[in-house]
Formats: structure tokens, sequence, C-alpha cells
């Protein structure tokens, strides 16, 4: 019960036929009230004609009797078909009032006056009032109370009342055809209002429906759209746009997690191997040695690998914390080439440090010599031995530009914009033996992004690669 309640569904409609039931209520009685009071209206002003030709008549005329003056009354078409006419005198001080004569409808019955209505007259006021009298009619009268006063004579009260018959019998009428009505127009709009609300309803179960069927391992389910451009379209289209994004972010992270583990497995694997063949007999100290220095190297590279895995972790989290200071631009990239010459020496390149201008920018120290390695550390990884690595780093208008260049292997066209992917490697035995586990360029490219600066490569295959990177100077 309690649940039938908790929807907006079910409560829409009951509010709904709550203001339907209201407004046919407040509709109902005003049109009842209104009736009622125009017919009583019309009434009234009936008696009071009647009333007042009777005082006319004896006015003009005193001596005339007020049996001709009652006989006139009733021949004439009047619009109220029964009268009840009395007329009372008041002979003056001490005496009591007195009836002087009664329509024949009254018979033996008379009207009552009481004692307030009998007050206003004596101040020349005119009184209606509703009245039940035994024996007369079956039916409440309305009676007009008039005093008559002659200029000479005493003063008279002219009594007129008719039943409400027709006034009671319209009403019940009205007020049955209301009670009939009422229920039957209750139930049509009752009906319309909620085959509305369950036809705006109708798209808010599918999406409910198809949002109870997604889950992360299968969101590849969609909401139909709408035709119609409403608020029920745009949440469908909205919800629809999340399940997608949702849906390739939950690719990308199997697809890393998957990649990840991979890259832990092969070190892993060769270095298991290598011990594995060691153990099966017995070895010479220096074999030994050998063997725990290449599981040493291979260690190094998991370390790495782990390194980044750790750094581009934090970096997707997107609340790493970035200790921006003014740092001098040049001064890093001489550490990082410090710091990376005897790698060239040793693949007997010529390292040249073509230009180095000096630069001063807001920035990550950390993070920009990591990127001056990583990029330094491809040029000389993918050139070959007697190769050229020239770099620079120089003021251009409002930007630091840094170049690296190489005459190396290049990357071909296919692959150029797949390079800045994570765990993405042109050529995957290569590199396993140059030690890179394709997390480098990936890094690079979030480093410059956070330092609001830009990444760009051209390269030829056989001819070699230029790396350039620019960094907004602030002012
Ligand atoms: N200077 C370069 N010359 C040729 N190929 C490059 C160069 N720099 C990067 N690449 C290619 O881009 C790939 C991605 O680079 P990176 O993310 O640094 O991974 P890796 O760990 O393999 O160095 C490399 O595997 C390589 O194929
Ligand atoms: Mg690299």
């Amino acid at each position: 019960m309690m649940k039938i309640f908790n929807s907006i569904r079910v409560r829409l409609t009951l509010w709904h036929i709550g203001t339907i039931a209201l407004l046919i209520l407040i509709f109902a009685s005003t049109l009842y009230l209104s009736l009622k009071k125009t017919l009583e209206r019309s009434i009234d002003i009936a008696l009071r004609t009647a009333g007042e030709e009777i005082e006319h008549a004896f006015l003009e005329n005193p001596h005339v009797s007020w049996e001709q003056i009652l006989n006139e009354e009733s021949d004439k078409e009047l619009p109220i078909s029964l009268m009840y006419i009395q007329i009372i005198e008041i002979p003056g001080e001490g005496k009591a009032s007195k009836i002087i004569i009664k329509s024949e409808t009254l018979a033996r019955n008379s009207l009552p006056l009481s004692r307030n209505v009998y007050a206003e007259a004596m101040k020349g006021r005119i009184t209606f009032e509703t009245i039940a009298v035994k024996g007369i009619s079956g039916y409440p009268l309305r009676v007009v109370i008039l005093p008559v006063k002659g200029k000479t004579i005493a003063p008279y009260i002219v009594q007129i009342g008719t039943p409400l018959k027709g006034m009671i019998n319209t009403l019940r009428k009205l007020l049955i055809i209301l009670l009939m009505a009422s229920p039957i127009l209750l139930l049509l709009l009752s009906f319309g209002g909620y085959l509305l609300v369950k036809r705006v309803f109708s798209p808010v179960k599918k999406i409910v429906g198809t949002a109870k069927r997604i889950t992360a391992e299968d969101l590849s389910h969609r909401i139909e759209p709408t035709e119609s451009k409403d608020e029920i379209g745009e949440l469908i289209e909205t919800f629809n746009n999340m399940i997608s994004r949702l849906e390739s972010s939950f690719k990308q992270m199997k697809q890393f997690s998957s990649d990840a583990s991979h890259e832990l497995k092969t070190p892993l694997t060769a270095m298991k191997g290598q011990i594995e063949v060691a153990l099966r007999k017995e070895r010479e100290r220096e074999e030994y040695k050998k063997i725990l220095k290449s599981a040493l190297e291979e260690i190094d590279k998991l370390q790495e690998t782990i390194d980044n895995l750790l750094l581009l972790s934090q970096m997707g989290s997107q609340n790493v914390k970035l200790s921006f200071k003014k740092i001098l631009l040049d001064e890093i990239l001489l550490e990082a080439f410090e710091e990376i010459e005897t790698l060239a020496k040793r693949k007997k390149l010529s390292l040249i440090l073509k230009r180095v201008d000096q630069v001063v920018i807001e920035g990550d120290a950390t993070l920009i010599k990591r990127l001056f390695v990583n990029l330094i550390d491809n040029a000389i990884k993918y050139t070959r031995q007697g190769g050229k690595v020239e770099i620079s780093l120089q003021k251009e208008g409002n930007f630091a530009i840094f170049n690296v260049k190489d005459t190396g292997i290049g990357i071909h066209d296919n692959a150029l914009p797949f390079i800045f992917d994570r765990f993405y490697r042109v050529d995957k035995a290569r590199s396993r033996e140059t030690g890179g586990s394709g997390l480098g360029l990936a890094i690079a490219k979030w480093i410059v992004e956070a330092q609001k600066g830009k990444i760009e490569v051209n390269s030829k295959v056989g001819k070699g690669s230029l790396f350039i990177v620019s960094f907004p100077l602030q002012d």
C-alpha cells in the first residue's frame, strides 16, 4: 500500500482527481445558490408589486372597500399563481390590532405576524420572511409585510404570502441533476487525467527498465529515443550519452589493466626462466653472478614500469598535486642532459645541445625534467649507432619551444596517431630489447598538457623524427 503512494504517477493522478472533485463541488454549489437567490428575488419582486398595488388602490380612493380592492387584485394576471392576502388594522395606542379582511385562499387560517416584523412595519419598513404555517399549503411560504399609511386614517399592514412550491421543485430538480452529473463528470475527467499521466510516464518506465538491465559487464543497452524534444527526450539523450561515456571508459580501464598485467608478466617470466635454468645444475661462481646481474636488469625494468604505471594512475585520477613554481627551464634541461649523456656515449651517438635560451616559467620541475628525459631517451633509443640527436630550447614570442631532433628510424604515418597512447609501441619485439613499455610518450603528453602546452611530432621513416614542445610563457 505504501509503495503505491510512492509512485509519482499515482500521486499525480490522485491530485488531479482531488482537484477536479473540488472544482465540481464549487461549481455545483455556486450554481445552486445563485439560482436559489435569483428565484427568491423574483418572488419577492412579485410579492412587493402586488403589495404596492393594493396600497396604491387604497391611497387613491379611501372610500372603496377593502373587499373590492382584494377582488380587483386577485383578478389581475400575476407571476405568482397563488396568493394569501391579509390586511391588519392598527387602531392606535393600547388597542389590539385586528385582521379586517383575508383572501378566500386563506379560508379559516391566517398569516402569523411576529413582534419583530410588526415593529419594522411600524417604522414604515417592508419586510420579507420565509415561514411554514400549519394548514396552509404543504410548502413553506414567502411573505411580504408592507405598512400602508393613509393621511387621515389609521395605518394598516398588508401581508401577502405565496407558497414556495415552484422554487423548491426547481431547486430539487437541479440538485438531482447535479448529483447525477457530477460523479459522471468526475469519472470522465479523472480517466482522462489518468491516461495523460500514464502517457507522460511510460517513457520513464522504459528508462527504469533499461537502467536496471545495465551493469558494469554489459553497458551495450540504450534507451530508445523518443521523437519529441521535450524534457523526457532530453533525459533519455542525457542518459544514453552518460552510458556511452561509461562504456568507453570501462573499455579503456579493461584494456589498461590487461596491458599493464601483460607488461608486468613478461619480465617476470623471463626472470623465472633464467633462474630455473641456472638451478638445474651446479655452476661456477662467475656464472651465478652473470645470472643475478641479468635478473637485476629485469627487476630494474619492472620497477620502472611500475613507477610509470603509478604515475599514470595518479594522472588519471585528476587530483595529482602539482607543485607549480617559478622554474628555470634551461637549468632543468641541462640536468636532464647530464643524466642521459652516458646513454648516448655508450651508443656512440652524438648528442648535441644546439641552442639553450634562458627561460623562466611556472611549472613543476620534477615533471618537466621527466618530460625532457623521456623525449631525449626515445631519440637515443630509436636512432642507430653513429646517428645524431640535436636538442634546443628557445624563446619564440610568448612561447618557450623545446625541440628534439634525431636521425633515427622514424615513425610510419600509420603509427603516428597512436604513439601517445598508453602501452603503444610501433615495434613490440624491438622495444622490449630497448627496454620501454610504451608509457613514456603517454606520460610526456600528460605533463605537457598539465603545463597548458602542446606537443607535436614530425617524422619520416628512415630519416628521423622531430618532437616539438611549446610552453606558454606568463608575463
Ligand atoms: N624518436 C623516435 N623515433 C622513432 N620512434 C619513436 C620515437 N619516439 C617514440 N617512438 C615510437 O613511439 C613508441 C612510443 O614511445 P614511448 O611511449 O616512449 O614508448 P617506449 O617505452 O617504447 O619508448 C615507441 O615504442 C616508438 O615506436
Ligand atoms: Mg620511451
